[in-house]
């Protein structure tokens, strides 16, 4: 009896994956090992992956185009969340790992299994995700992760593989472990383990070096409908086009790049560099227009949203009640949030410019200097007695 009858993996290709297949039949008794690979727009061909899959004793081989799923459902609400873990991270590893969560039992629903299985080690983040957005999305099916238990290095893996002819890396695979989706890349491992050591700059594919930049400026618009993006320069775009053309855009200028040491959820600390120029700029230009269009109250409120908001994500909480309450309070605030943001890129810069708006709360008249000022001046020094006064109380209470 081995540990499940039916598994659906989460596939991308690589050795790992591929090994988890022979794996979980010939060590773990699985009798059939299904293959889910998720196109995300991480822009590896997935007939070859495809077939890679059933090469290596899958029995069924599954491809699903997520791409505007995981942009309008997992990307957007994002935006409107401002969602930067620990102020720097837009999450583009977090947000997928729930999307591929949810095919992965959908499948499993569908191929009649009773498990589910990943690639992931004991170390990361992308097993807290996977194994809680599927127990939250199935209590009753089990979670397989080989790689947490197999105890076996990078060559043991290669030569386990290629007993089941799995072929080991042709090209020298890279020294970086890389994961890639349209929201970006998050590159780890290999010589930037060393926080002193400055990434080269051949690790980065997304954005420019400053010095291949452009020498003019550029200038960009992007429009939002209830804090979604959708415009760009006066065009509507579908999500995905406008996620694929932003990333170009900006990116050319030398914009996107992160470098941090974060936090992970299991308590390591890791130096992570990430590469995300469409969403780095869109929350950017998002936040901006929340400060044109939201009250003072809201917009500081909603602050302390963000910072949990962002911690769940990263945590893997996609799916869990405190994550539904705080969606139901963002999208209440999103209503007005309508609008035009113009920006201007120039080498590794995204600097706001200019914003308009339908629902703007900006008042010339009270805000101006000049001569059409409507603001009753007089009226604030009865205001500052009363506001001061706790502070009065308290400062001659302390004089005794
Ligand atoms: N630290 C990031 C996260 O947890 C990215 C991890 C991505 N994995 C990688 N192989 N680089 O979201």
């Amino acid at each position: 009896m081995g540990r499940a009858k039916k598994v659906v993996l989460a596939y991308s290709g690589g050795v790992d994956t591929s090994v988890c297949i022979p794996y979980l039949k010939h060590e773990w008794g699985v009798e059939e090992v299904i293959t889910l690979a998720a196109d995300l727009g991480q822009g590896d061909e997935l007939e070859p992956i495809r077939e890679k899959a059933l090469k290596s004793g899958a029995s069924e081989s599954l491809v699903a185009d997520v791409k505007e799923s995981f942009i309008k459902d997992y990307a957007f609400p994002a935006i409107q969340a401002n969602a930067l873990y620990e102020n720097r991270y837009p999450l583009g590893t977090a947000l997928a790992r729930p999307l591929i969560a949810k095919i992965l039992v959908e499948a499993a629903a569908k191929y009649g299994a009773d498990a589910i299985a990943h690639g992931c080690t004991g170390k990361g983040n992308d097993q807290v995700r996977f194994d809680v957005s599927c127990t939250a999305l199935n209590p009753n099916l089990k979670i397989l992760a080989p790689a947490r238990e197999w105890g076996m290095s990078r060559e043991a893996t290669i030569a386990y593989g290629e007993k089941f002819g799995i072929p080991s890396p042709v090209k020298k695979s890279s020294p970086y472990s890389i994961d890639k989706n349209l929201l970006g890349r998050s590159i780890e491992a290999g010589a930037l383990e060393d926080p002193k050591f400055e990434p080269p700059e051949e690790i980065y594919e997304m954005t420019k070096a400053i010095a291949d930049t452009p020498n003019e400026p550029e200038y960009i618009e992007i429009g939002f409908t209830q804090g979604l993006p959708t415009t760009l320069n006066g065009i509507p775009k579908d999500p995905v086009a406008l996620i694929q053309e932003l990333n170009q855009l900006v990116g050319s200028h030398g914009v996107g790049r992160i470098d941090m040491i974060e936090n992970r959820l299991v308590g390591i600390k890791s130096r992570e560099i990430y590469e995300s120029p469409a969403m780095l700029v869109l929350i950017q230009a998002h936040r901006d227009l929340e400060s044109l269009t939201l009250t003072a109250d809201v917009s500081h409120y909603k602050r302390g949203i963000e910072e949990t908001y962002s911690q769940i994500v990263y945590n893997g909480l996609w799916y869990s009640p405190l994550k539904a309450a705080l969606d139901a309070f963002i999208q209440k605030t999103q209503e007005r949030v309508s609008g035009i943001v113009r920006l201007k890129l120039f080498k590794g810069n995204a600097t706001i410019v200019g914003r308009w708006s339908d629902n703007s709360l900006y008042t010339p008249d009270l805000a101006t200097y000049g001569a059409e000022d409507q603001f009753d001046h007089k009226a604030a020094e009865g205001f500052i007695y009363v506001w001061g006064l706790p502070t009065r109380i308290w400062a001659q209470q302390n004089r005794e």
